[in-house]
């Protein structure tokens, strides 16, 4: 989609983005650009047959489709492109911070180093906040359908990298690759100083959720839809406030939810949970940060107030410093009140 033109007689809440993947932000333009820039032929002809292409099933025929498009991305400058471009999206959303994931197994495994994804991520980012008015964190990613051993071998890789990362994470196919299979490298990153996150509770079980808690010691749930259906576990999030980072066009594109009208997200805010609203895969999934407040603003009916919690429980969920978080926290009470 085109990046959305601020509007400065209404820009959009000021928030924070914490459940991102970068890759997930390879535009169709893009996509094509690198391509040609590096030699490689993707299975469609145009964008147009590209984007035609975006209509899934279920996570799994997502994912076929964003590792198949990751062929593109090979240099440092691939990499930096790619982020520029989230920034710029962002920016024009409100986006204030934006902790960021990445997939290395994804890229270490066409033969892309480790080193290259980080260098060039990172050389965007640094420009971040005098670019875009926006901070950064990173968040490296284990992929859960891959080995434990594997998860090892990159966290191992990334040993040079850890000032320039601030969390691990736990993504792709869910079902079948319950967190617990991560226990060991989720205790590494934790004595290395890591926080912790992981994706639970998309498709996979509420037992997910627990084990995400219980054994990777996480820090945030990504998703955590499906803990509704486990009391004891809402009970458990609400007590801790252990953030969700809930993604609400993703899950209607996933058909993790029917419709938009459907999503759980105002049962999640009654029954006190710390939610936050997130656009995951945006190029895929048909909307950046801003454009997910919107869609359950409008299919939900949700009030300006409700929409200001979600934005104030961004800032609150995030890995910010307190100074900079108060501040965020102090623009949003701002916003719009003259
Ligand atoms: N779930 C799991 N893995 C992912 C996702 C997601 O929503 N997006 C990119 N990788
Ligand atoms: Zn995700």
């Amino acid at each position: 989609m085109p990046p959305t033109t601020p509007n400065p007689a209404n820009p959009p809440l000021p928030k924070a983005e914490l459940h991102l993947h970068i890759e997930g932000t390879l535009e169709p333009e893009l996509a094509f650009a690198l391509a040609e820039r590096n030699g490689v032929t993707l299975p469609y002809a145009t964008e147009d047959a590209l984007r035609r292409a975006y209509s899934f099933s279920d996570l799994q025929s997502f994912l076929n489709l964003y590792y198949a498009l990751m062929a593109v991305l090979r240099t440092e400058n691939d990499f930096a492109d790619l982020a520029h471009a989230y920034l710029a999206r962002a920016q024009a959303q409100g986006v204030r911070h934006a902790e960021i994931f990445f997939d290395p197994q994804a890229h270490t495994s066409r033969g892309v180093p480790l080193g290259t994804v980080v260098e060039g991520l990172t050389r965007a980012l640094d420009t971040a906040g005098e670019r875009y008015g926006i901070t950064t964190r990173l968040i490296m990613c284990f992929l859960r359908d891959q080995s434990a051993e594997s998860a090892l071998a990159t966290f191992e890789a990334a040993r040079p990298y850890l000032d320039r990362i601030t969390a691990v994470g736990l993504d792709s196919a869910e079902v079948g690759h319950p967190p617990s299979k991560f226990k060991e490298v989720y205790a590494l990153a934790r004595e290395a100083g890591l926080k912790c996150v992981a994706h639970a509770g998309e498709e996979g079980p509420p037992a997910y959720v627990w084990e995400a808690l219980d054994v990777l010691g996480v820090d945030r749930v990504d998703h955590g839809v499906r803990c509704l259906e486990d009391p004891e576990l809402v009970a458990r999030l609400v007590a801790d406030q252990v953030p969700l980072t809930v993604c609400p066009l993703s899950n209607v594109r996933l058909r993790v939810i029917d419709t938009m009208a459907d999503h759980p997200l105002p049962a999640m805010l009654d029954a006190g949970l710390l939610v936050t609203v997130n656009s995951d895969d945006p190029a895929y999934f048909g909307g950046y940060a801003d454009d997910n407040f919107t869609a359950v603003r409008d299919a939900l009916d949700l009030d300006e107030e409700t929409l200001r919690t979600l934005a104030c429980n961004s800032f609150r969920a995030s890995f910010l410093d307190e100074a900079t978080r108060e501040a965020y926290l102090k623009e949003v009470e701002a916003h719009g009140r003259g």
